[in-house]
């Protein structure tokens, strides 16, 4: 059930482009592991967009609603342009002396293997796709959430945090706020079962959660200035502090944020705003500049 306040509205990329070079490679208050739980976003997602995009452009053809079919040409484009923003980074992580191949390797294989259509699809291509779909509105759910997130944090605001990459994060969280329903909506247009949503998201979420901590601690373990062993060491009272100090999201606001989705009645549309979203992009430096 959609939330009443929700706007429907066009979805469209924006150009953006962003300049690290006068960025410090610990951008988040100068914590490693606050910078490093961020940094796993820019070595994740391009993979995961990369692959979104390609579903979505398989999925489109079968599609017949109007309004619909050019929502998910917005999503493809906005997906594509996150894609490209966050590769950015990890050119920036090489220059500083953190190769982050061997981590985005893996994720392009895990993604690979987790939506690249097989060739037992033959046969019935749209059940495989199925499949990837409610994939891919589990990972949506998890990236409306980190989105809305990093558009109401406001300690970040306090914290000495990157004002190019808080302008990353949000600019891309109040687009994932603005796309949130496109995935949901798609894969209930293909299959509006209960089961179907909730078994992909059981095997998504904790993947995404897997990938994150083998991230960070691939990250911790290369980061040239962290010279001893103990430095590179991801202690779990280090991160309660980061998400204390409103670096990253908690732990119990997560399962908070899993357990709205496992409602029948669940629609992206009541989780954050969309007139907030807009907002921020109407106000967003990169955003601006995009437009000119
Ligand atoms: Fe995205
Ligand atoms: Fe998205």
């Amino acid at each position: 059930m959609r939330s009443e306040s929700d706007i429907r509205l066009m979805i469209q990329p924006r150009n953006v482009s962003f300049d690290w070079a006068d960025m410090h490679l610990h951008y988040m208050d100068g914590s490693p592991l606050a910078t490093h739980l961020m940094n796993v976003m820019h070595l994740a997602l391009p993979a995961g967009e990369e692959w979104f995009v390609e579903t979505f452009k398989e999925a489109l053809p079968y599609i017949d609603d109007e309004d619909l079919r050019e929502d998910v040409i917005g999503f493809i484009g906005q997906e594509a342009m996150h894609a490209s923003a966050h590769t950015t980074v990890l050119q920036y992580l090489k220059d500083q002396g953190l190769d982050p191949t061997p981590f985005t390797d893996q994720m392009n294989y895990l993604f690979g293997v987790a939506l690249t259509k097989r060739p037992s699809e033959d046969a019935n291509p749209r059940h495989g796709l199925v499949e990837r779909l409610a994939l891919i509105a589990g990972v949506e759910h998890l990236t409306a959430f980190l989105g809305n997130w990093a558009l109401n944090e406001t300690r970040m605001d306090d914290a000495d945090v990157d004002p190019t990459m808080l302008d990353l994060l949000r600019w891309h969280g109040a687009e994932e706020v603005e796309h949130r329903s496109v995935a949901f909506e798609v894969l209930e247009y293909f299959d509006a079962r209960y089961s179907r949503r909730v078994r992909a998201y059981l095997l998504i979420a904790p993947t995404m959660v897997w990938c994150w901590a083998r991230g960070v601690r691939f990250l911790m373990q290369n980061d040239p200035t962290l010279s001893t062993p103990d430095s590179r060491r991801v202690r779990w009272s280090d991160w309660r502090a980061v998400t204390k100090q409103g670096l990253f999201p908690n732990g119990r606001s997560m399962l908070r944020a899993s357990a709205r989705y496992f409602r029948r009645s669940y629609h992206p549309s009541q989780e954050g705003s969309t007139a907030q979203a807009v907002r921020y992009l109407a106000a967003s430096p990169a955003a601006r500049a995009a437009n000119k």
